[in-house]
């Protein structure tokens, strides 16, 4: 039985055992083909079956309405920054962006490459330590479309709900928190995520896209970042990134079989509420930084008094078998990563160990 480490990490990140289980199993022979799902062509109909099998797999589990698509690309999620402004963000029009935080910001980043933005609400005031309130979200009506980041990675701030944006088009970059609970999918001309934090491996980006948006699009494009092209293709276009895609479709069976979204959304809560409930007890021992209303379920950060204090946590932490609590470079503090795939037992260590830490430095 392998050792297998506390894994909190911000991504890539934990995998389910079992899916890894069944890689491992699976990988020199795959179903009885006598090679490995990465020896053969993507135009063969063992892989045209994942390909088909796992787009299902996403519509069933995230309850996709008809006339989406569900879309494997390459180049992360960042490519999506760009490939959003270059196909949907025409002269005339604005590309509005609510900023929460380090990923909101790369995204608008990219957009202002290509034409006019705006800024349709902001948390900056607030070190983005909140999600603004949705009746802060100025929806400009000339808006080619408006985006939104679900879940702040680094900062650790979540929306609990989603604008009405009426007729402009929402997209929402669900990186690091796509299938942590039910989302209503119809409110969105647009959702992405790169892979590696709920979904597999890095390598492939998850776009779901409604067939409708894809009409009209700028031809002048480069082939590989045009979603029509990819979309008319089913994904295969080129040769696709063959084994990550593989990945996510285990993935997606290990969430069926947990019992789907609403399952791991509960899971979820149990799992976060243990850490989260040992920062408010702590009696400012710990610090949760995020206002309540916008904490993650995805990322948990926190802070001690010191950053001494926080650098020996890190390290004891590591002495015990937690991986990746060091907060991210540019915010500092600590976080706790804990993506579907992260066990209750390893929050639930977790949780011990804080207070374990508190009262031998208290
Ligand atoms: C919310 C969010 N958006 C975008 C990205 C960038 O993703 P990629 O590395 O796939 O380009 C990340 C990566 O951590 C993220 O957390």
């Amino acid at each position: 039985m392998a050792k297998r480490a506390y894994n909190f990490n911000a991504g890539p990140a934990a995998l389910p055992l079992e899916v890894l289980q069944k890689a491992q199993e699976e990988l020199v022979e795959y179903q009885g083909i006598g090679m490995s799902i990465m020896e053969i062509s993507h135009r063969s109909p063992h892989y045209e079956k994942v390909n088909q099998e796992t787009q299902d797999l996403l519509k069933e589990l995230f309850a996709i309405p008809e006339g989406y698509q569900v879309l494997f690309l390459q180049g992360g999620a960042s490519t999506q920054f760009a490939m959003i402004p270059m196909n949907f963000l025409k002269p005339g029009k604005v590309g509005s962006y609510v900023m929460t935080g380090a990923w909101a910001e790369k995204a608008l980043k990219e957009a202002q490459l290509f034409g006019e933005t705006s800024v349709a609400a902001s948390s900056e005031a607030s070190k983005f330590m909140k999600i603004p309130d949705l009746s802060e979200i100025k929806i400009d009506p000339n808006a080619a479309y408006l985006h939104l980041t679900s879940n702040e990675t680094i900062e650790g701030a979540q929306f609990q709900s989603y604008p009405d944006t009426g007729d402009v088009p929402l997209i929402a970059d669900m990186s690091s928190d796509i299938l942590c609970r039910p989302v209503d999918v119809s409110k969105f001309a647009m959702i992405y995520a790169g892979a590696q934090k709920n979904l597999g491996p890095s390598g492939v980006t998850v776009v779901i896209v409604k067939e409708d948006f894809l009409k009209d699009l700028p031809k002048n494009l480069p082939t590989m970042l045009r979603y029509e092209i990819q979309a008319k293709n089913n994904s295969l276009y080129n040769t696709p990134p063959v084994y990550s895609v593989y990945m996510v479709n285990l993935v997606l069976k290990w969430i069926k079989e947990q019992g789907g979204l609403a399952v791991i959304e509960q899971r979820n809560i149990e799992k976060t509420n243990l850490i989260y409930d040992t920062i408010d007890q702590s009696g400012g021992f710990y610090r949760g930084p995020v206002d309540k209303g916008s904490r993650s379920t995805m990322n948990i950060t926190f802070r001690l008094q010191t950053e001494e204090l926080e650098n020996q946590f890190i390290k004891e932490s590591e002495k015990q078998g937690f991986v990746g609590l060091k907060g991210h470079r540019s915010v500092g503090g600590l976080r706790a990563s804990t993506y579907n795939a992260v066990p209750f037992e390893a929050c639930k260590a977790l949780a011990d160990f804080m207070v374990d830490f508190q009262q031998r430095n208290s």
